[in-house]
């Protein structure tokens, strides 16, 4: 059993998102995703969500392809996640190719290509646009 992780805030579900979890998936026989919890998401993007912690979740959750999810409170424990969970990969989409290479030496690390031309923040202007 090969177990994958990845992880990110997936608010706002798109394409892009689905891909990346089919395509992480395809990687093993089981795939756990870490939500990025609110207060984490503020801390990177500098905004809150459109959809709270416990609705991204349940949505990711709910996906054919996902085993597994949990809330990521911290940056900082990325690599007691990937223990906990006994990953052999983590996968990222490749914006954030390199900064994850540190976890190579408890498991493999795959950035894969990002899907081109969408994103919740370029969703977000749009929707913006119809108010
Ligand atoms: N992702 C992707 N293709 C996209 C958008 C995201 O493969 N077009 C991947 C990211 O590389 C990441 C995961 O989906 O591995 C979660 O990304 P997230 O930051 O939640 O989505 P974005 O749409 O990039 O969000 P934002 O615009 O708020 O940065």
């Amino acid at each position: 059993m090969r177990t994958i992780i990845t992880f990110g805030t997936f608010d706002v579900l798109h394409i892009g998102h689905v891909k990346i979890l089919q395509r992480a998936r395809a990687q093993g026989d089981r795939l756990v995703v870490g939500i990025s919890s609110d207060a984490l998401n503020f801390s990177k993007k500098q905004r809150n969500p459109v959809y709270p912690e416990g609705e991204r979740r349940d949505i990711i959750a709910s996906l054919g392809c996902v085993d597994e999810v949990f809330i990521e409170e911290s940056l900082e424990l990325k690599g007691e996640y990937i223990k906990e969970f006994g990953a052999h990969a983590l996968v990222m989409g490749n914006d954030w190719e390199g900064r994850f290479d540190e976890f190579k030496s408890l498991c493999e690390v795959i950035y894969l290509p990002r899907t081109e031309g969408i994103s919740t923040t370029q969703l977000i202007a749009e929707i913006k646009k119809y108010g």
